[in-house]
């Protein structure tokens, strides 16, 4: 876990300020007493102040470094109203659906990033992954030249395999059906937060049922297809598909069905034909190999905008607040 103590001393030198805009759940407010003790960002929770700090005394949790914003009283209202209503002229919202919508955190924590008045923000412990990313696609979009927002999970496991024990899993959190062109951009942009988050050189294998043509289907098309654009799009990416699983990372088996692959037997960024498979996949090391999962790491965002899987821990937010910090550099 020597990468995981590195992005959270990284986010430290870095002093972001994050916001959480779940800023009287449990968890939350334990992992703000911690990031803030370990000075890993600075912390901005959405609430009522009262509710808040009743809360946090209740948990025993010192967030008394933290700035507390609330959403429903907060004198940058109107500014903020005047940034959405220019930012959805062509939807036609109005000051007041505006206004309505800043009530709730999960469109306030955006705004206050699209403002500059935060670096970057992390929800979910209590809210669905679609009711998290809507506000976030609306108002902060995507990247220039990207157009497809994806979630990747850095996966911590026996130092045999990927990058000395680490992998990139994508997309696991965000598209639920990829076509061939999406799926190119996901590829990409998950060998770039493998680059800039994990410090990887990257060997993006595209995950099929089939290596180089040993099944036919359409589902199988779509992949050799992605693996086509891909390359297309990013000529220096040592990048290669269609591979199966074990082909992908075992040695022996990429030898054998696809010699000559840059990346067969030592693929270090996995990319999921689809969400049913990243999303049951990432699950399934984590849970029945015991994985250290980190994520999803949100990609494409024009800002850092993460969401928290609602099963998780106190840690998994600290870290994710870490990893977020290091995404607003
Ligand atoms: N990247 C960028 N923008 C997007 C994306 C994307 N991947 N998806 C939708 N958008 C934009 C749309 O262009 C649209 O923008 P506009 O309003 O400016 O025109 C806006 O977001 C809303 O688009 P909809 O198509 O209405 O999207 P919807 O809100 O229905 O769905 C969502 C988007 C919520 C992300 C959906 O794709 C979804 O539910 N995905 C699955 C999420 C999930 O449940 N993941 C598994 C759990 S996560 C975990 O286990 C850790």
């Amino acid at each position: 876990m020597e990468l995981l103590k590195q992005i959270k001393l990284n986010a430290s030198k870095l002093n972001k300020r994050i916001v959480l805009p779940e800023g009287t759940e449990p968890r939350t407010l334990q992992a703000a007493a911690i990031i803030l003790k370990e000075k890993i960002a600075q912390v901005i929770l959405l609430g009522n102040e009262e509710e808040v700090a009743l809360k946090a005394n209740q948990l025993g949790a010192d967030v008394s470094a933290a700035e507390v914003v609330n959403p429903k009283t907060d004198a940058r209202r109107d500014t903020y109203a005047d940034m959405m209503v220019e930012i959805r002229k062509k939807k036609g919202l109005t000051k007041e659906e505006a206004l309505s919508l800043l009530n709730d955190p999960l469109y306030f924590g955006p705004m206050m990033i699209k403002a500059g008045d935060a670096d970057g923000e992390l929800a979910g412990a209590i809210n669905a992954t679609g009711d998290v990313l809507r506000p976030a696609f609306q108002f902060v979009k995507t990247l220039p030249g990207v157009s497809v927002v994806s979630g990747a999970f850095l996966m911590f496991v026996d130092k045999k395999f990927g990058h000395d024990g680490v992998l990139v899993f994508s997309d696991c959190a965000v598209m639920p059906d990829p076509d061939a062109q999406q799926l190119a951009e996901i590829a990409i942009t998950s060998a770039k937060t493998a680059q800039s988050i994990v410090g990887l050189e990257p060997r993006v294998a595209m995950l099929s049922f089939s290596t180089k043509g040993s099944a036919k289907h359409p589902l199988v098309d779509k992949v050799v297809e992605a693996t086509k654009i891909a390359k297309e799009k990013a000529p220096g990416l040592m990048l290669d598909g269609e591979l199966q699983l074990d082909a992908a990372i075992i040695k022996e088996v990429g030898e054998l069905k696809a010699p000559g692959s840059p990346v067969a037997g030592k693929a270090n960024v996995l990319v999921f034909p689809g969400l049913e498979a990243g999303n049951i996949g990432y699950k399934l090391v984590q849970r029945l190999a015991g994985a250290e999962a980190i994520g999803p790491v949100l990609q494409g965002m024009a800002a850092p905008i993460n969401d928290l899987s609602r099963g998780c821990s106190v840690d998994d937010i600290v870290n994710m607040v870490a990893v977020t910090a290091n995404q607003a550099q």
